[in-house]
């Protein structure tokens, strides 16, 4: 995968969120509209990308979360311990603005994710996400990610897969 040059760094003010188009709607409006509120409440954490610490590129969000052991496929959950809940950190929101797809900047984004949750020193046995679309879940299968039996739109890639990766 091709590191392009961007910079990576939390959301901050001197991004400018009004431009940014990534094709999703939702996925626009949550950056320009939601994201600063619930960054504010601690219900999720948001990264960019930019070129020149302004325009941003793409983003993504993290936030802790979890899975019911019985969720997770019969392999998968019986290695684990009995707990009814296993925990995990999610990946609420990916997206790259269409000015930039196609250069890596997806997967890199997505790498620095799973490198952030590999590396905390705060346990999670997996990443999640919640694909909007089959075309978001080929992207996430494509970077080895396991979709939910029960759940095909949630998929799952275990942190220990990823460790010799982290930050
Ligand atoms: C999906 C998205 C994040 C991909 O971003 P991108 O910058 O174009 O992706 P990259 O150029 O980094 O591609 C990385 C790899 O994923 C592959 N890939 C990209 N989109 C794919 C898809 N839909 N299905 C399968 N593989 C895909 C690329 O071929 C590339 O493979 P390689 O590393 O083996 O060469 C971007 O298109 C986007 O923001 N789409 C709209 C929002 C969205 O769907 N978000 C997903 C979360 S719900």
């Amino acid at each position: 995968m091709s590191r392009a040059p961007f910079e990576l760094a939390l959301l901050n003010g001197s991004h400018d969120r009004s431009t940014f188009n990534s094709g999703s709607v939702q996925l626009d409006r949550y950056l320009r509209e939601q994201v600063s509120q619930d960054v504010r409440r601690r219900v999720a954490a948001c990264f960019v990308a930019t070129t020149d610490g302004k325009r941003i590129a793409g983003y993504y969000t993290l936030a802790s979360a979890s899975l019911l052991l019985s969720q997770l496929p019969p392999g998968t959950g019986k290695k684990l311990p009995r707990y009814p809940t296993v925990p995990t950190i999610r990946m609420g929101r990916l997206a790259v603005d269409q000015d930039f797809t196609g250069q890596g900047l997806g997967g890199a984004l997505l790498a620095d994710a799973l490198g952030r949750a590999a590396g905390s020193e705060i346990a999670a046995f997996a990443m999640m996400v919640n694909a909007k679309d089959e075309a978001a879940v080929a992207f996430y299968r494509h970077h080895g990610f396991i979709a939910l039996p029960d759940s095909p739109l949630t998929l799952f890639l275990p942190l220990a897969t990823v460790q010799g990766q982290a930050r």
